[in-house]
């Protein structure tokens, strides 16, 4: 517990209003989009909600001279557990920290507060004709110093990238409270170690992340959204594959499997045709239409050529972005089938990726456990979710075989244990097996020179 006069300390930095430590808000503040079970150790003792660097170096000076844990926190929309408070101390909320701080036209750059929600950034940008690609799925109400946190990903990794790709800079509150600026707007820049890649997808274990610098793309003149059914996964697999070799490289290309059709088809209210099994969702973009009417040939002929039996174009931006919208709400929908849904995000080498999806319906089958299959099939990253029943009696026991299956065989093909979701502590079990002991031992020695007394989001990654 923290001692009454550290709390008055606290209050002082951000104010009462934004100090909460009634059972209710530690309770709110002890959870995220991972749904880990829940220990009543996670609670934190102490919400803390401020709105300047300023106030988070100082939190962090109180936090280091009495080694309070702190957990940094964004919208919580994390799939690991990176933002519960393992450990009790301070739960470390920057919502409020919801500045765009500049949009520089001429350099292409837009400066924004770690608070400022994802489709905010893309919006505020997007108005001036710039784009910023990082799209993770929940994009609505991520915020950016949680996708900095976590290097989150998205659909449209396939062509632009995840949102390393984007960072030119960061300001960082480190462990003793010290303010650290890494990077800039030069866009070449080699001096010293990459600070700003460090602490990229650190998963608040280094610093608070409390402002980024992104770079921005020009924004396409013309997008395109393309739904095409198969019978089966491979079909759909194969059709992706035929894609990308042809040399058209899509915005994003989803596929997700007969499971999550059925989600999808339940939501809408609709008969699903019983010869489809899988489908893939496709975006396209260019300067023009002819470039779309090029990839659309492209992508037809390949889906035809690999078995489609329905190729659909979205015909109004409304409809792609329903199209969209339900895609981005599939992890929510599938977690809704079962009493518990284990929800994995392993990336392999593009060209294992069919190879993967047919070993996990080999364990599917094996340890008698329904997987639901989606994910970002143009980049390799997939979701399989195990659908269980934990309070079954052996349920418990499948599911860690299968879950072990699954990384044992995006390991075996080169891949590795996330894509875009972190280690948090949902894969600590296996960041061993994914790393070996000198890359654990390397991660500790940063982690260690970072944060020696640990208070760093403590427990999370090994
Ligand atoms: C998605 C999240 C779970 O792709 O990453 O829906
Ligand atoms: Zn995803």
């Amino acid at each position: 517990m923290i001692p009454e006069e550290i709390k008055q300390e606290i209050r002082a930095i951000v104010g009462p209003d934004h100090v909460l430590d009634s059972e209710l808000n530690r309770f709110g503040y002890s959870y995220d989009a991972s749904f880990v079970p829940l220990l009543p150790a996670n609670k934190p003792d102490l919400v803390v909600r401020p709105l300047t660097t300023d106030e988070v170096s100082r939190i962090m000076v109180v936090a280091c001279e009495h080694e309070i844990p702190v957990t940094p926190r964004g919208a919580a929309s994390g799939r690991t557990g990176g933002s519960i408070p393992l450990k009790g101390g301070i739960s470390l909320a920057l919502d409020r920290m919801t500045r765009i701080i500049e949009l520089d036209l001429r350099n292409m750059m837009v400066t924004a507060e770690a608070g400022v929600r994802t489709i905010d950034l893309y919006n505020h940008c997007a108005e001036k004709g710039l784009f910023f690609p990082p799209d993770p799925a929940s994009w609505k109400f991520s915020t950016i110093g949680g996708n900095v946190a976590e290097n989150s990903g998205g659909m449209r990794a396939v062509k632009y990238g995840v949102t390393k790709n984007y960072v030119m800079g960061l300001e960082v509150v480190l462990a003793d409270g010290a303010i650290l600026r890494t990077g800039g707007k030069a866009i070449k820049n080699v001096t010293g170690y990459d600070l700003t890649s460090l602490f990229t997808g650190s998963e608040g274990t280094l610093g608070v992340v409390t402002r980024a610098l992104f770079r921005l793309i020009p924004m396409p003149k013309r997008r395109g959204t393309l739904q095409v059914m198969f019978r089966t996964l491979d079909d759909g697999c194969r059709t992706i594959h035929t894609v990308l070799q042809s040399g058209v490289v899509p915005a994003a290309a989803e596929i997700m499997d007969r499971t999550c059709l059925e989600v999808v088809s339940r939501h809408r209210k609709t008969e699903l045709d019983p010869e489809v099994g899988a489908c893939i969702i496709i975006e396209i973009d260019g300067d023009d239409d002819a470039a779309l009417e090029t990839q659309t040939k492209r992508i037809g002929e390949a889906a035809k050529a690999c078995g489609a039996v329905a190729f659909r174009a979205a015909r109004s931006e409304q409809e792609a972005e329903e199209i969209w919208a339900v895609r981005r709400g599939l992890s929510s929908a599938v977690a809704a089938l079962a009493p518990n849904r284990i929800g994995e995000d392993i990336s392999v080498p593009r060209d294992a990726f069919p190879e993967v999806v047919r070993r996990i319906a080999e364990i599917s089958e094996k340890q008698g456990l329904p997987i639901a299959v989606y994910g970002h099939a143009g980049d390799g990253n997939l979701h399989p979710s195990i659908l269980c029943d934990l309070s079954k009696p052996g349920e418990m026991e499948r599911v860690h075989q299968a879950v072990d299956d699954i990384f044992a065989a995006a390991l075996s093909v080169g891949g590795t244990l996330s894509g875009e979701h972190g280690i948090g502590i949902t894969k600590r079990p296996y960041i061993a097996s994914a790393l070996g002991d000198i890359g654990v031992r390397t991660l500790k020695a940063i982690k260690a020179a970072l944060d020696p007394k640990g208070i760093l989001n403590p427990g999370k990654i090994w």
